[in-house]
């Protein structure tokens, strides 16, 4: 067996985990930092601070777990990129240093590579695919046409998906992180209530836009005298509904564009923080013209941030003999590109 410990810290979650090279999670500790519940949203420096205690004890804790001494440990490896510095460079900084210590490869990891090989924990994730990466920070669509092939089809140009759940749930006083707390309102509320716009509706484009949903989210608001349940209730529900007709539209137009290039795809893999939403994944799993695919998710509990994903990518690395690399410098804005390294 090929043991790898991965660490993950891009944002606000502090995530360990032991994973084997048949994608099985020996152990995992994800801590959520409630540090940043009343601010709103991350604040970076704290982030950075929390997750180097975090570690420190989740470390000795995950290796225990799964009945493990660090030296039964083959490899290490971190999320170095794209992300907050800070948190980069405390989780990388701390897995490279166990790896020289013992003498051990160290492997920097992509953090969207982590979220687009996901599915690999529960599904038989094949080849060529389309995934949709759907984060806080990142909404892209990807023909997958092999691991550490990725092709960029399509991205927001403004707002990300994760980011618009976010501050909409803002404009109504939720806490954060609003993507769940607008699935469980959207569950009472009236879809049709508010009409709200469909950027970058035009037929070719495989673009995404979400700023101007948001904005009109914010001028209802502003025009409604009394925020009340009622009104959280619908605009939730309208606003989520608007998001997946864009979801639906968006893959749709990207199937039309593979099937013109006769590129015979495999799967459609939707990963990544909003992964996790069941009306989402209700809604693509029923649309005819998707399902005639095979449409994946990671489990709902592996759509966040967490480093098993981190783990499976380290594997990949491992068994096709990549270098070891103790130097290379966390980049908070990391991109998988077919061109690249990572
Ligand atoms: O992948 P992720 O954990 O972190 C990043 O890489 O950014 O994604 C976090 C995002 C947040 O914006 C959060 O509000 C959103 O995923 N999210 C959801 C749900 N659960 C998390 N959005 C919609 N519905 C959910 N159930
Ligand atoms: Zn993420």
């Amino acid at each position: 067996m090929t043991l790898a410990l991965s660490i993950e810290t891009s944002c606000d979650e502090t995530s360990v985990a032991v994973v084997n090279e048949k994608a099985e999670i020996l152990s995992q500790i994800t801590t959520n930092q409630i540090e940043h519940k009343k601010f709103g949203g991350v604040v970076p420096e704290v982030a950075s601070r929390a997750h180097l205690q975090i570690l420190q004890k989740n470390i000795p804790k995950c290796l225990k777990k799964a009945n493990l001494d660090i030296d039964d440990i083959d490899f290490f490896c971190a999320t170095c990129g794209p992300g907050l510095i800070g948190g980069l460079l405390v989780g990388s900084i701390t897995a490279k240093s166990m790896a020289i210590n013992l003498n051990k490869p160290f492997y920097p990891i992509n953090h969207l590579e982590g979220h687009i090989l996901s599915p690999l924990i529960n599904n038989e994730l094949q080849f060529p695919n389309i995934t949709l990466l759907l984060t806080g920070g990142h909404t892209q669509a990807y023909l997958v046409k092999d691991i550490h092939k990725y092709e960029l089809l399509g991205e927001s140009v403004d707002d990300a998906i994760g980011e618009s759940f976010d501050k909409v749930a803002k404009l109504i006083n939720l806490p954060y992180p609003g993507g769940p707390e607008i699935e469980k309102l959207a569950i009472k509320g009236n879809y049709n209530k508010y009409i709200l716009p469909h950027p970058l509706n035009k037929k070719e484009n495989t673009n995404f836009s979400f700023s101007g949903i948001k904005t009109a989210v914010s001028l209802i608001v502003k025009k409604q005298k009394k925020i009340t349940l009622n009104f959280k209730q619908d605009l939730a529900a309208s606003f989520q509904k608007k998001i997946t007709i864009i979801l639906e539209n968006k893959l749709e137009k990207i199937l039309k564009l593979i099937n013109k290039n006769n590129i015979k795809i495999k799967n459609i893999a939707i990963v990544g923080g909003v992964a996790a939403n069941l009306e989402i994944r209700k809604t693509l799993s029923s649309n005819t013209k998707l399902n005639q695919y095979n449409i994946i998710y990671p489990p709902i509990e592996l759509c966040g941030d967490n480093a098993a994903m981190i783990g499976l990518v380290g594997q990949y690395k491992f068994k096709n003999k990549i270098k070891s690399d103790y130097f290379f410098k966390a980049n908070p804005r990391l991109s998988v590109d077919i061109n690249k390294k990572l």
